[in-house]
């Protein structure tokens, strides 16, 4: 049975050559097809092109077609860069933000992810496992097919495990497509305060080998920040992720620029995430290498940080990718639309540029740019289609208003007009 879409408006993000990421000014060019038709069988693109060759696709009776007139189909959002796994939310800081502390004093004081590693000890893998497959379900009616999702709300072997059991678990029962990365090096617990050393002792001797014996994590991820892991502690942490076979995908550069870039580029990371502060050498470090920058605009919207400078990083000639950052603290919403906004109200990215940062790019940024990203045959059958919108820049402009009508993951209709199917 195929799944057969027709009278598309236009098809976005179509393959027009095999290429893993954009990078600068080929950001600025989206390929689309107008009056479009785009088959699939079983979880795969098989063919797409104008109505005027859908004659040559053998229909039969057991077929199902969708009348797309009026509407967009893009491939799903890849949000590359998530914290879905956590126990509680923490609005009374975001009241005490809007009282005068910044996120930093906040920190100081407790709170922070040290706050959402309390919440998330005494949480059963049960617990945690239905409110992230909630938050999941949430994500793929808004049209996200592919999630990243970090550890690092534990801080500690037992809970650490815990997190990413339960991605492991999302990864077993979700149609979405989703990567785990290690991220036990997102701040110092409270005990380890003044022996910071002995917590990266603990995170290279026993996590990251227990991590790697039950194969939970693909990728390692390390907080490079003031107050949380120096350039040096971060190489050392990665070097042994590395030697457990975990790629290196970091947060850096959010508060301030203290040379995490370069490490990581030293460890061929695949992202460097954040970015917010951005010195000329670092975008300079970035340039020919195969790390992917990814910028965090609903971060910078909810902590009112300065906006990653996407613009100027395409201009020199690098590749972008956005992602939605969905955690606890800094970023209370997974939602990609949002993001795609955000990237051209407020960091001037075009509505073509925000696209290809949020699918092929975003792709690139998790390890899955092979199977998503774009319309290609053979690709995984991740599509959404809208309502009726004038064009796909109506997308990033009518910001905050759904216009997701239908999400298509493996090839199974998943949302529809509302409603899950699953
Ligand atoms: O990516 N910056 C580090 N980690 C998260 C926020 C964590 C939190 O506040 O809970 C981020 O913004
Ligand atoms: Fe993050």
């Amino acid at each position: 049975m195929k799944l057969i879409i027709q009278n598309i408006q236009e098809l976005i993000q179509t393959e027009s050559e095999k290429m893993d990421f954009k990078a600068g000014d080929k950001m600025s060019k989206l390929a689309t097809l107008k009056n479009a038709f785009l088959v699939i069988e079983e979880d795969r693109i098989l063919d797409f092109g104008p109505m005027s060759d859908l004659h040559q696709i053998n229909v039969s009776d057991q077929d199902q077609v969708i009348d797309a007139s009026g509407k967009l189909v893009f491939p799903t959002w890849c949000d590359s860069h998530t914290h879905l796994v956590y126990a509680a939310s923490r609005e009374s800081e975001f009241v005490d933000r809007i009282n005068g502390l910044s996120y930093e004093e906040i920190a100081q004081r407790g709170g922070g992810i040290l706050n959402s590693a309390k919440r998330l000890e005494s949480a059963s893998e049960d617990e945690l496992f239905e409110s992230a497959s909630k938050r999941l379900a949430e994500l793929i009616a808004l049209g996200t097919g592919a999630v990243e999702m970090k550890s690092g709300y534990g801080l500690s072997l037992e809970s650490e495990l815990k997190i990413l059991r339960v991605v492991k678990r999302l990864k077993a029962n979700s149609s979405a497509t989703i990567k785990a990365s290690f991220l036990g090096a997102h701040a110092f617990p409270g005990k380890y305060k003044s022996n910071k050393e002995l917590y990266i002792k603990e995170i290279i001797e026993e996590m990251i080998p227990a991590v790697q014996e039950e194969e939970l994590a693909d990728y390692i991820d390390v907080f490079c920040e003031t107050n949380y892991f120096s350039p040096e502690q971060m190489d050392e942490i990665l070097e042994a992720g590395i030697a457990a076979g975990l790629r290196p995908k970091v947060h850096v550069n959010q508060f301030n620029a203290i040379g995490g870039v370069q490490i990581a580029v030293k460890h061929n990371a695949l992202s460097v995430d954040h970015l917010e502060i951005m010195r000329p050498e670092d975008i300079y470090s970035l340039k020919g290498t195969s790390t992917m920058p990814t910028a965090l605009p609903s971060c910078s919207f909810f902590l009112g940080i300065p906006y990653a400078p996407g613009k100027e990083m395409i201009q020199a000639g690098l590749p972008l990718a956005i992602a939605s950052d969905y955690n606890p603290g800094s970023t209370p919403s997974g939602n990609m639309n949002f993001v795609v906004s955000l990237a051209c109200i407020r960091m001037g990215l075009t509505p073509e540029q925000a696209i290809n940062a949020s699918t092929i790019n975003s792709a690139y940024a998790m390890g899955v740019e092979k199977e998503l990203g774009t319309i290609a045959k053979g690709k995984k059958a991740n599509v959404f289609i809208t309502d009726e919108i004038p064009s796909y820049s109506y997308l990033p402009y009518s910001f905050g208003k759904p216009v997701i009508n239908t999400v298509i993951l493996n090839g199974k209709i998943v949302h529809q007009n509302g409603l899950p199917l699953m």
